[in-house]
């Protein structure tokens, strides 16, 4: 009845289970025979339980977890969403809350500075972040939305790439894949799978007073646009309930989609109840980044690809100055000793973010003096930020020299994102009653 060898069947049923705390969490072994259990007895039923061996890759090891039946005590290899969960499974047995983190990026490729102090930033330090205990405050997912670039631009050939390109970015920034998954949502089928069930809970009026999509019609010049681009919000929301992600960091402009989010997740828990659990989601909560906003060199729009007024993450301190040179502070300031206004210079705005504090005040007393020149402010400004980009550099050039590293950190991210997606998908099918 049973039998724990690698790779062998397990028949289990009608256990009562003690000592146990991570039996609730088994389902997510990916295995529809194993069933979660509501009773606070926890009473479990385990049916042709297909054990697989999970193989370890370059960023995985294998745990293993332990539990106790009928005064046995039984070990089985833990699998990744277990490992990534383990600091979060126990809070939830001390009765506290699960914090999880969602966030994503389309895939547009190098990534710059306004990526950075927009997001990346924070994500890093909220993945580090840990509580009193040690065990870390948040769970963490990051995802390559691929699916959305379809929404403005169908060529699908620099998709891999820029993929590539930007995940490289995020590990250099100090993401870390053993403890954040990262992965291409256009990898896991379920994402098309809850987007579509979402898309029957929302109106097509509701999406069409999006803002965000009201300033991109109009940025873009567009004069229609497809089915798929109003769903831009639906698709998000299911990246984000999927992995039941309670905390959203993103810029201003996607606070709209989180508020969709939790209407849809609203509109979800009042139609359909879990048999066990009762409500599926949980709405999510925005959370906007001090410097979510970073104006471009040209001193007038934020910083954007499509606009060329970035600094990239991984440019190299001669292309930082030279584009420095040309960055545009206050026009009125036109000769070195004229008085200057760093309210309205974009150099002086990469100065509060990234020059030391205690040489904030000076710069802007000395600029507004007349006694500071653009120049030198300038050249003080590109030290900063290659100071706060130099071990992102040391990092990046880790990645470069190791083709198929990233890809094999992706592959990893995403078979732990999808035994995640999959376990949320089996509760929603529960609730919908769908097969
Ligand atoms: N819409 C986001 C952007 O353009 C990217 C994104 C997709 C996202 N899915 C997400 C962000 C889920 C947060 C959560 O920046």
């Amino acid at each position: 009845m049973f039998r724990n060898k690698k790779g062998s069947k397990l028949t289990i049923s009608h256990i009562h289970i003690t000592g146990c705390c991570f039996l609730p969490d088994l389902t997510w072994l990916g295995n529809r025979m194993l069933y979660r259990t509501y009773s606070p007895k926890l009473f479990l039923c385990i049916e042709d339980f297909e054990y697989k061996v999970f193989v370890p890759t370059i960023t995985s090891k294998i745990h293993t977890i332990r539990f106790f039946l009928s005064g046995n005590c039984y070990n089985f290899f833990c699998n990744q969403s277990i490992r990534d969960r383990q600091g979060s499974l126990k809070r939830e047995e001390d009765g506290m809350k699960t914090q999880r983190i969602l966030s994503g990026m389309r895939p547009t490729g190098r990534l710059h500075l306004g990526h950075y102090t927009g997001a990346l930033e924070n994500w890093v330090e909220r993945q580090n972040e840990t509580l009193a205990d040690g065990s870390r405050a948040y769970e963490t997912y990051f995802l390559v939305a691929d699916y959305h670039s379809l929404t403005t631009s169908l060529d699908t050939s620099p998709l891999d790439q820029n993929s590539i390109e930007m995940v490289t970015d995020w590990l250099a920034a100090g993401i870390d894949p053993e403890k954040s998954p990262v992965f291409r949502q256009s990898r896991i089928k379920e994402h098309t799978e809850l987007f579509l069930i979402f898309s029957m809970l929302i109106t097509a009026s509701r999406l069409e007073r999006n803002p965000t999509l009201k300033d991109q019609i109009r940025d873009l010049n567009m004069d229609a646009i497809t089915y798929g681009h109003l769903g831009y919000p639906v698709l998000q929301a299911a990246d984000i309930l999927l992995y039941k992600g309670n905390t959203v960091p993103v810029g201003e402009d996607q606070i709209p989609h989180v508020e969709i989010t939790r209407e849809i997740a609203r509109r979800f828990n009042n139609q359909y109840q879990h048999p066990g659990t009762g409500s599926v989601f949980e709405e999510p909560e925005p959370k906007i980044t001090r410097f979510s906003r970073l104006v471009g060199l040209d001193g007038t729009a934020k910083m954007s690809k499509s606009l060329g007024n970035t600094i990239l993450l991984g440019d190299t301190e001669e292309e930082i100055t030279a584009k420095m040179r040309k960055a545009v502070t206050d026009t009125e300031k036109l000769r070195k000793n004229d008085p200057g206004r760093p309210e309205v210079c974009a150099v002086f705005s990469y100065h509060k973010r990234f020059t030391r504090s205690q040489d904030i005040d000076e710069i802007e007393k000395e600029c507004r003096s007349g006694a500071l020149g653009c120049v030198d402010c300038k050249k003080r400004c590109v030290d900063s930020i290659i100071r706060e980009l130099a071990p992102l550099h040391e990092k990046r050039a880790f990645y470069a020299d190791k083709p198929g590293l990233v890809r094999q950190i992706l592959e990893d991210g995403e078979q732990r994102a999808r035994e995640r997606a999959q376990a949320t998908m089996r509760e929603v099918r529960e609730a919908m009653r769908l097969g």
